[in-house]
């Protein structure tokens, strides 16, 4: 057996897929006000369909989870019709493909909830000058209104629902997003939860919201399709705090202790560092989580590469490199050249321009590669 590579293939809930690059959660904002994935998503997605693995865009839960200008969502008939459409298209494709799903917590705005509060697990507002885009334009950042225990109750139930939805619309599996400062996130850091009662304060208090959408989520779903994405050195959305290493050792080994499919952590630096020491690595989070472990951020290639022959991570998730180069795994099979990702004037709204109409490296070149690596 030759030893694993970034183009070879690996299992993912009892299926072969077949290479370990995997398309990183990407929020575009195509999907319009109504929130429902439409057919210049399903072009995209199919696009990156070499993939071995997709993973939606962060998807909100519920109407109370949204927080970012035309998202999609999956707790209406028509977003699970929706995202049906896209998945059957992507299968068709001989793709995999899961649904991140995203509650934004804190990391919204009245203006989305008929101008009630945003929620979080404690009043602590996010600290950050460049406020958030509304639907009424650039707002600065509010206090959220702190949970109550029928508010987490009820959440949890909408990750249940958002679960049932995701299975109904053909997905593989689900990834659970507790990075990046969105709700859970905000549960799990010390200095966005103040919590004195039985989610805040202890390591297994701030873990408990997240314990309790896992046990929901695994009602829905076998363990082994469903992920986790963790960002243990983020520090996007006014995350980070001193005891981050306890934290995310302590949610790798429950994570682990649940048997789930996959863990996700972005290890990488390049989307933001909190700076309260050093780095976590993949190899910290191996020692503890025996699934497969994915790995993102920043990487290349050869950095991709390093990691999968070091034995650190089984697959890499590329977001940027994939926005404008749609076969990314062809490119690196051949060693075609890639496009650049600077320019992010088209990340977030607007239609298929910067968006669905990025070209195949042999399409655009004309060349006929009678032999295809991937
Ligand atoms: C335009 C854009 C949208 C993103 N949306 C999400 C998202 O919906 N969910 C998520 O977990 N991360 C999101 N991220 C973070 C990416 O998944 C990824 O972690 C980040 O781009 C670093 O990987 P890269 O260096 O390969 O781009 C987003 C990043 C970008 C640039």
């Amino acid at each position: 057996m030759t030893a694993p590579h970034l183009l070879s293939p690996v299992t993912f809930a009892g299926q072969e897929l077949k290479n370990r690059m995997v398309l990183a959660p990407l929020t575009r904002g195509r999907a319009g006000p109504d929130r429902v994935p439409n057919k210049i998503m399903g072009d995209y997605y199919v696009q990156r369909a070499s993939g071995g693995l997709l993973i939606s865009e962060a998807t909100s839960i519920s109407p109370e989870g949204n927080g970012w200008v035309d998202a999609p969502g999956i707790y209406t008939s028509e977003m699970t019709a929706g995202w049906k459409s896209i998945t059957d298209r992507v299968h068709a494709a001989g793709g995999r493909m899961v649904l991140q799903l995203w509650h934004t917590g804190r990391a919204s705005h009245s203006d989305f909830h008929n101008g009630e509060l945003p929620f979080s697990a404690s009043a602590v507002a996010i600290n950050d000058g460049d406020g958030i885009y509304t639907p009424k334009g650039k707002k600065p950042f509010e206090v959220p209104r702190p949970m109550a225990v029928e508010d987490i109750k009820r959440t949890v139930e909408d990750y249940r629902q958002a679960a049932i939805n995701a299975k109904e619309a053909g997905f593989d599996g689900v990834e659970v997003h507790a990075a990046n400062g969105y709700l859970i996130n905000q549960f799990l850091d010390s200095r966005s939860n103040q919590r004195d009662d039985d989610y805040g304060g202890s390591l297994e208090n701030r873990y408990r919201f997240l314990a309790e959408v896992m046990q929901v989520v695994l009602e829905v779903w076998p363990a082994e399709q469903v992920g986790v994405r963790l960002s243990p050195n983020g520090v996007f959305n006014d995350m980070g705090a001193d005891d981050y290493k306890e934290t995310y050792m302590f949610v790798a080994d429950k994570l682990n202790q649940l048997g789930i499919g996959y863990l996700h952590v972005m290890d990488g630096l390049a989307f933001g560092f909190h700076e309260r020491g050093e780095a976590m690595t993949l190899q910290e989070f191996r020692h503890v989580y025996k699934g497969l472990l994915i790995g993102n951020c920043g990487y290349d290639k050869d950095t991709a590469e390093q990691r999968i022959s070091s034995g650190d991570a089984d697959m890499i998730a590329f977001g940027r490199p994939w926005i404008t180069n749609p076969d990314l795994p062809v490119r690196f099979a051949n060693d075609y050249p890639l496009e650049s990702f600077d320019d992010p004037s088209h990340w977030y709204g607007g239609g298929s321009e910067g968006y669905s109409d990025y070209s195949d490296y042999e399409e655009a070149t004309g060349i006929d590669q009678a032999e295809k690596l991937v």
